[in-house]
């Protein structure tokens, strides 16, 4: 087992990094294949918080190296200061550790703002995107305007094409956008000079760079942002970011083969948060819900909103079971259950009716359906200590065996604490815990 890919299979904030971190302690490369600083990942070890937007969570394992692939969209200073924040944390940051391809795509300044004015005159029917111009970038990339890592190293030609670039959202932000102010294009450019100057010593081939290291039989973990329901494409449109978050989004991502990938795991949360706007037909708006957000301290780590919360949506996860190919599960935030006297798990959904077969394409509908849940009985202790499959209660070992039925794939790993150390492997599934020898 070398290479295995760790896919969010709800919206967003399952506890990638976290489990990313904790399986990089055998693994030699961690791979950021899409998104951008709409990430946040939040790593615990002994005690000591670390939050992530770009630099992939394997970072805090000396002598592992961390590539940023093509298919992600960078804004270099936010790059820049998460790689100062890390140096002044002792870690090692040198461009032989941490590598960019030279096909990466930029977020500049002008994407920042015309995701904000965009937010801002959709009025009541917003995303509730986190403003970090993801979506503007990516669309550049589409139309063939976006702007490369590589470009960085001819910094005359850039310019030409910056004053275009410019010119053209300017155009659009104060017209069709009601902006009041415009991007200044000497801003944009000392913008881009600074990233020539930071960040040039860092740009690398990194398809190139992952088959050179399958051929040395190296460990890679893909690390994948979001989540399978924020998908650009088979998410909850339009409520969802702009890249593809799926695990075929490595391939491209990359520049790799589909039989560069041994294993794809999936990981969801004990039960279910959402943040920004959309529908979410298993939301709680009651005393549970709260429950849920203060012991799961259920705060965006991008953006400081809180999450919205509610019960384990298995019609939507089987949905992500198959759009993933999922292997098997990570579930995390089991421990935030203890202590609720009944847990529910929706495992249809009815809309004006009838069941239906798979989650509704039109937000529409989906804000309409009726879930049906089945009702769990609850568990008092506290897990967070508990490292042993079989020390869990009975309640929790038949909630997650069940889980594990009904969407049809097998539970590998729990976890039950944000430390990296909180982290039970189960007796059953055997790939993961080959992964990590
Ligand atoms: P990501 O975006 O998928 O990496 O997830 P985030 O880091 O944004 O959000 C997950 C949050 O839950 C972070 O604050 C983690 O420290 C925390 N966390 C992860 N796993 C667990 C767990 O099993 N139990 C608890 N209580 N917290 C966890
Ligand atoms: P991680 O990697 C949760 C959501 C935003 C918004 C929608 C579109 O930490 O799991 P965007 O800025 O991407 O155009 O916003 O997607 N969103 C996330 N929600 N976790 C994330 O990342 C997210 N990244 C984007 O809240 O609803
Ligand atoms: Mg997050």
């Amino acid at each position: 087992m070398s290479s295995l890919v760790v896919i969010g299979a709800q919206w967003g904030d399952e506890g990638k990094g976290k489990l990313v971190d904790y399986l990089t302690t055998n693994a030699d490369v961690v791979v950021r294949f899409q998104g951008g600083n709409n990430a946040g990942h939040t790593l615990v070890v002994d005690g000591v918080t670390t939050k992530l937007h770009l630099v992939p969570s394997g970072i805090l394992h000396e002598g592992t190296r961390c590539f940023i692939a093509a298919g992600v969209v960078l804004n270099p200073d936010v790059f820049a200061q998460e790689l100062d924040g890390l140096e002044k944390a002792g870690i090692n940051i040198t461009p032989e550790r941490i590598i960019i391809d030279r096909d990466t795509h930029l977020i500049t300044p002008y994407h920042v703002a015309l995701d904000e004015a965009r937010e801002r005159s959709r009025g009541a029917d917003k995303i509730g995107t986190t403003g970090r111009g993801i979506g503007p970038a990516y669309e550049d990339r589409a139309n063939r305007t976006g702007i490369r890592m590589a470009e960085l190293l001819n910094m005359e030609e850039l310019e030409q094409k910056i004053l275009k670039n410019v010119e053209e959202k300017n155009r659009y932000l104060t017209g069709a956008l009601g902006a009041t102010e415009e991007v200044s294009a000497d801003e944009v450019i000392s913008f881009l000079k600074r990233a020539a100057d930071r960040l040039i010593p860092h740009i690398g081939n990194v398809s190139l760079l992952i088959e050179q290291a399958r051929k040395l039989e190296k460990r890679i973990i893909f690390e994948g942002a979001q989540g399978t329901l924020l998908d650009q494409m088979h998410g909850t449109l339009p409520y969802v970011t702009s890249s593809h978050t799926l695990s075929g989004a490595v391939f491209t991502g990359c520049g790799i083969g589909p039989r560069s990938l041994d294993s794809v795991l999936g990981v969801a949360k004990a039960y279910c948060t959402r943040v920004g706007e959309g529908p979410f037909p298993t939301e709680l708006h009651d005393d549970t819900g709260e429950q849920l957000r203060t012991k799961g301290g259920e705060i965006g780590t991008t953006t400081g909103r809180p999450r919205r919360c509610g019960w384990f949506d298995a019609v939507a996860m089987k949905r992500a079971v198959r759009l993933n190919g999922f292997d098997s599960l990570a579930i995390t935030k089991l421990d935030v259950l203890s202590g609720l006297e009944q847990i529910k798990v929706c495992i249809n959904y009815r809309l004006d009716g009838s069941k239906v077969e798979d989650v509704p394409s039109l937000s529409s509908e989906l804000a309409k359906v009726e879930p049906e849940y089945i009702t769990f009985d609850g568990w008092e202790d506290d897990l967070t200590g508990i490292r042993k499959w079989h020390h869990l209660p009975a309640e929790a070992r038949f909630y997650l065996a069940t889980l594990a039925e009904i969407v049809a794939c097998p539970i590998s790993l729990v976890s039950v604490g944000p430390e990296r150390s909180s982290t039970i492997f189960s007796s059953t599934a055997s790939f993961v815990s080959n992964f990590m020898g």
